[in-house]
């Protein structure tokens, strides 16, 4: 990308994506790198500055992350915070200490050099600490900028090589003027450019995929997904036709979810869609199957068949569009090399590597609410950007046990309740992810003056960030009666509704 860019080198550090997202939205483009990026790679990109990540070990660690020394010798500037800033002043002659008074949480900072990293901040102000280990002295031609009550340099640099060091976070949003001091440095130290937006990333993606693809087909497995939707729509835009998007109706979908999303894709986005209604296959591969892993992989299987025949129909395809967002790509730990991750474990639409498709993953640069913004900057309706995520196995892990089409029918009916009456009272939009699950243990109750004895439904609200870790969600009593209410009254086969009251960890958001 022709922006100036800043590279991440990655100590482990919980917050490095954090580092990315703050000098992005500062509209600089940047990546993570690994620590054990090439010197070779890291002149190859030609960053307009370096930030070393913070990070759990201690620099005296022997199996600690180290980084090349040459990184000091490019002429780049180079930011090094909290653990990036001991691994700086270890490795040019300071030294560093393990604190005996732990610093973590809010310190007060006092200024002694108001230049540079830090114009436009106050003299005194809160600094967010997460690290037991602090430099107690300084390499050769550094000079202090700040310090806290129990650090001594609490930020420090060399003026001439413009390599800076802050013992605290300036990324996470506890620490004052933080946005500010990684703007000043993109563009107070780097001379960075503010160029960095998402329109020019959709041009560039677009020139990229025409000629990668050069002429020859591409497919996509379309399941109404964010992700790989605002792929497609970004492709298309390149390719137009050229693009086949497959949907693959499984059975395991919502109501009326297939015959909507593909009014939605034929008649918003008017991408070239092929249909194909595989749901009896797949419910006569699940007869009988109870365990949950053995469903997953018969509706895996069955999906990469359904696919490839679909595709053999089309013609000669020789790429695959997937929807890999950068944290997934992050998460395996794939950042310092070129090869493509294909999410596995969450994603049926992850088609593996044997069938023999080059990947074309416009969006493996991008965070979640980048996509829904560039979702929205080629149109795709809102309503459909903040749809909840849906589990590529579908229904059959929200069904215990085996799966038959009488369950999957009541199923689909309380989860549409559920969603309706979220929607209607505004619940919907804040929270991560809400459905029903249908237990098939059957307990008895009373409807009018007979005994009944059927199924239970299980409610599941969370809230949650990305997924992996989740809360579950305070709805309104009210709320969850009226919910409970129509279930019972428009469902047969169901007599009782229980809400799902167990974050994630220790359960997981799915119950299967
Ligand atoms: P869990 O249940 O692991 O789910 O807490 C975390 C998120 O991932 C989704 N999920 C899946 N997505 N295939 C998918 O495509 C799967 O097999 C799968 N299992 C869980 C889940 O809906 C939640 O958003």
């Amino acid at each position: 990308m022709n922006v100036d860019k800043i590279l991440v080198i990655d100590f482990g550090s919980q917050y490095t994506q954090l580092i990315v997202r703050k000098i992005r939205e500062s509209k600089v483009y940047s990546l993570i790198k690994s620590n054990k990026v090439s010197i070779e790679e890291i002149i190859k990109e030609e960053p307009k500055g370096i930030i070393l990540s913070g990070g759990p070990a201690s620099v005296y660690d022997e199996n600690s992350p180290k980084i090349n020394q040459e990184i000091f010798n490019l002429g780049i500037p180079v930011l090094g915070i909290c653990y990036g800033f001991q691994l700086i002043s270890f490795m040019l002659g300071g030294e560093v200490q393990k604190s005996l008074k732990r610093e973590f949480g809010l310190s007060k900072i006092n200024l002694k050099n108001s230049e540079l990293l830090f114009q436009n901040v106050q003299e005194e102000f809160n600094v967010w600490m997460s690290h037991s280990d602090k430099v107690i002295r300084l390499p050769e031609n550094f000079i202090p900028l700040g310090s806290t009550e129990n650090t001594e340099f609490a930020a420090a640099c060399d003026l001439k090589r413009k390599i800076f060091g802050v013992q605290f976070h300036p990324e996470v949003t506890h620490t004052e003027f933080g946005q500010q001091i990684i703007q000043n440095f993109l563009f107070q130290v780097c001379k960075c450019k503010p160029e960095w937006q998402l329109s020019n990333f959709i041009q560039e993606k677009i020139l990229e995929i025409k000629e990668k693809t050069n002429n020859q087909l591409v497919a996509c497995a379309l399941s109404g997904g964010v992700d790989s939707t605002v792929a497609a729509v970004l492709v298309q835009k390149a390719i137009g036709d050229r693009l086949h998007c497959i949907h693959v109706d499984t059975g395991l979908m919502r109501k009326n979810e297939s015959q909507t999303v593909i009014k939605f894709f034929k008649e918003h986005l008017n991408l070239n869609l092929h249909f194909v209604d595989a749901s009896e296959l797949f419910l006569e591969r699940l007869k009988g199957v109870i365990h949950p892993e053995e469903k997953r992989k018969i509706i895996g299987r069955t999906f990469i068949e359904v696919f490839e025949n679909e595709v053999k129909k089309i013609g000669e395809i020789k790429f695959l569009v997937q929807g890999t967002l950068y944290p997934d790509v992050v998460e395996s730990g794939a950042f310092s090399s070129n090869s493509s991750v294909i999410k596995t474990h969450h994603n049926v639409g992850g088609l593996p590597e044997e069938l023999n498709f080059d990947l074309i993953e416009p969006l493996r640069e991008l965070f979640k609410d980048e996509v829904r913004e560039l979702g929205k900057q080629l149109n795709i309706p809102q309503e459909f950007l903040t749809r909840h995520p849906f589990p590529g196995p579908g229904l059959a892990v929200r069904i215990i046990g085996e799966v038959t089409k009488e369950k999957l029918d009541i199923l689909r009916e309380a989860d549409h309740i559920f969603i309706e009456e979220l929607k209607k009272n505004n619940y919907y939009d804040a929270v991560w992810q809400a459905f029903a699950v249908l237990l098939p243990l059957k307990s008895v109750g009373v409807m009018g003056d007979e005994r009944s004895y059927s199924y239970t439904i299980a409610l599941r609200a969370v809230t949650s960030i990305d997924g992996m870790t989740a809360d579950w969600a305070r709805i309104d009593y009210q709320l969850l009666n009226l919910v409970s209410n129509r279930i019972i009254n428009e469902i047969k086969g169901v007599n009782r509704v229980v809400y799902d009251i167990t974050s994630k960890p220790p359960a997981t958001i799915e119950w299967e």
